[in-house]
């Protein structure tokens, strides 16, 4: 049995504080765009907020419809306004919070397995990983170095004969 030794790694920690004040601040703007999920299906609302190369932020949040399959993650709205507004620029990190409707305290939420699939593509076309923060099942904070590193084994172009 052959195993495949893995160099990902994630970084743990207990508390906002921990962060740096970049990172902290980030996850202050996924937080704000909590704000503005239009979730009244699932009453769960999910901010994204990404940072490029210029410095420049773009924040998503989730965007429910009546027919439930169409509801799209905050994340992928970010990525996607990001890949219109700036075609150029790369992504550099982004950050993921959530909270219950009513409930002002976060609730842990790491990526959904879709939305790694799409950073994965983000990471490469532009050929750089996405760092991503995010607060996991036991409300610590996850910082990941990759899309990649959050995804094994995940789809790639390279299995397409083009
Ligand atoms: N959701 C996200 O926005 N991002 C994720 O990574 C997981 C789930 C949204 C989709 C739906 O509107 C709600 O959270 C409940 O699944």
């Amino acid at each position: 049995m052959e195993r495949q030794q893995s160099s990902f790694y994630f970084q743990v920690f207990h508390s906002i504080e921990e962060l740096s004040d970049a990172d902290a601040s980030l996850l202050k703007m996924a937080k704000d765009a909590t704000s503005h999920a239009y979730a009244p299906y699932s009453k769960f609302c999910v901010g994204a907020a990404l940072v490029l190369d210029d410095g420049t932020i773009i924040s998503g949040s989730n965007q429910e419809n009546a027919a439930y399959p169409l509801c799209m993650c905050a994340e992928r709205v970010a990525l996607y306004a990001a890949s219109s507004l700036h075609p150029d620029k790369k992504i550099m990190k982004m950050a993921v919070v959530a909270h219950k409707k009513n409930h002002k305290d976060l609730t842990p939420a790491t990526c959904c397995g879709s939305c790694r699939q799409v950073l994965v593509e983000f990471e490469s076309r532009q050929n750089k990983p996405i760092e991503l923060i995010m607060l996991g099942p036991d409300h610590k904070w996850i910082k990941a170095p990759s899309a990649a590193s959050t995804l094994p084994l995940g789809f790639s172009k390279e299995s397409l004969d083009i």
